[in-house]
């Protein structure tokens, strides 16, 4: 079904996913709903698994980024597959324990983590803190010293690698707030101060360039970058790396013309250029780990939503309105992401010679969805499925105009699930005092 594979029809001729009907699944959650299919997020955990497996000689890791979309159901499939998990907030870290997600399995990330973060993470037995600064390692040391419990960490650098990606999703560049610079003095203080106290285990490196890259090359500079900083740590102080973790962000298709890499040729590119500098320099093979978010949830999940208004102004365009938009799917608005629809409950009808616009119900006129949708004469009532959703569109859902946010569900052989519930509206006042 389009460019999707997880997509097909159902025997009503209806989309169909994870062998769920949509029409049926929106008649039995509501509409605006996120669906995910499960055994494509279980596939999709397993290429990486297997990839890395396959290409790389050493030991290695997957750390899903939670932040593309984290609840109590992820963190426990993620844990039956076997990944690890990048946490990024007290919520985070929260979330995952709170599904029985083992601590030591979590990797602590974020630029700016909070005093009480950091004790949470320390005192849960954090697996890694992945330290972005010098006076947040100063910080660790001195929560180490009061707990006298030893804490592993990675450093995380700045390679200066250009990612080619949206600037708002541009982390490894040297103007960025992420890391410290690869050649600055104050990473050397960094290193030093991690290596000469007791309590702190430096463990490794870290970088993470970007997001939705749709080119191998960026991956294979920093990889390269990041060994060549390993020979110069070693060289200046003695220390070899035993881990390094390269990151996430391979990009996705969104629309049935993008061709990202695929996750086997993302893994063998970073896999190879790391055990061929390990072997250039005649150091072990540090363990390697990678960070994938979008690419293992983006495409398994779409939402749906239900038209509405259909506002045809002639000679300028077609609105059509459905009853979510920029407060579940904040994409568009942000960074002018691009997606794909079809209408769910007639996938195979022939489009109409115009494209027409898809609209949110939120008051602003930048709730745009699709700007050009090719969608077949909508009809109210008709409903709509926007394509490759699960990737950062629940994980940024808000209230805005007040509105509940929608349910997930996940979706598998037939049979479908509710992970995350429907908001009601006592939930949107349930923090609010008069
Ligand atoms: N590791 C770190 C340290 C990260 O900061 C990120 C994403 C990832 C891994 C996962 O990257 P992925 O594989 O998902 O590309 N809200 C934006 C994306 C922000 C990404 C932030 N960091 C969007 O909707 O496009």
């Amino acid at each position: 079904m389009g460019f999707a594979d997880h997509l097909d029809l159902s025997s009503d001729g209806n989309l169909q996913i994870g062998g769920c009907d949509t029409v049926a699944l929106a008649a039995r959650y509501g509409t605006p709903l996120y669906v995910m299919d499960e055994q494509a997020l279980r596939h999709n955990c397993r290429r990486y698994v297997d990839a890395l497996r396959n290409h790389y000689p050493g030991e290695s890791e997957i750390a899903y980024a939670g932040k593309a979309f984290l609840t109590r159901a992820m963190s426990r499939l993620l844990h039956e597959e076997g990944l690890s998990l990048d946490v990024v907030s007290g919520g985070e870290i929260y979330t995952a324990l709170d599904a029985g997600y083992p601590p030591e399995k979590l990797l602590f990330h974020g630029s700016n983590k909070a005093t009480d973060e950091l004790n949470m993470a320390v005192d849960n037995g954090i697996g890694r803190m992945v330290v972005d600064n010098l006076p947040e390692l100063r910080r660790l040391v001195a929560i180490a010293g009061q707990r006298g419990t030893p804490v592993p960490i990675l450093l995380r650098i700045r390679p200066g690698v250009e990612a080619n990606t949206h600037d708002s999703v541009e982390t490894g560049r040297q103007d960025s707030k992420f890391g410290l610079g690869i050649s600055d003095e104050e990473t050397d203080d960094a290193v030093q101060l991690a290596l000469s106290h007791h309590l702190i285990d430096l463990r490794g490196f870290h970088c993470h360039i970007g997001s939705q890259i749709m080119q191998l090359q960026p991956f294979r500079r920093a990889a390269v970058r990041m060994m060549n900083f390993t020979e110069k740590i070693r060289d200046r102080h003695g220390f070899t790396a035993g881990e390094l973790n390269i990151g996430g962000g391979l990009g996705i298709r969104y629309r049935s013309c993008d061709e990202p890499p695929g996750i086997d040729e993302f893994v063998r590119t970073v896999s190879q250029a790391v055990s061929r500098a390990a072997r250039d320099m005649q150091i072990p093979l540090p363990r390697l780990i990678l960070e994938p978010g979008r690419s293992i949830v983006g495409e398994p999940g779409i939402t749906l939503y239900r038209v509405g208004t259909i506002k045809d102004i002639p000679g300028i365009r077609c609105y059509v309105s459905v009853d979510g938009g920029m407060a579940d799917n904040l994409r568009p608005a942000l960074y002018d992401a691009e997606y794909e629809a079809l209408l769910a409950n007639r996938p195979e009808d022939m489009p109409a010679d115009e494209t027409m616009t898809v609209v949110g119900k939120a008051c602003e006129s930048g709730d745009v969805l699709i700007k050009e949708a090719v969608l077949p004469p909508p009809r109210t009532g008709d409903l709509l499925a926007v394509l490759s959703t699960g990737a950062y569109c629940y994980a940024m859902a808000s209230n805005y105009n007040r509105n509940p946010r929608p349910p997930v569900v996940f979706a598998a052989d037939g049979s479908s699930r509710v992970v995350v519930h429907r908001e009601r509206y006592e939930d949107l006042t349930a923090l609010d005092e008069l």
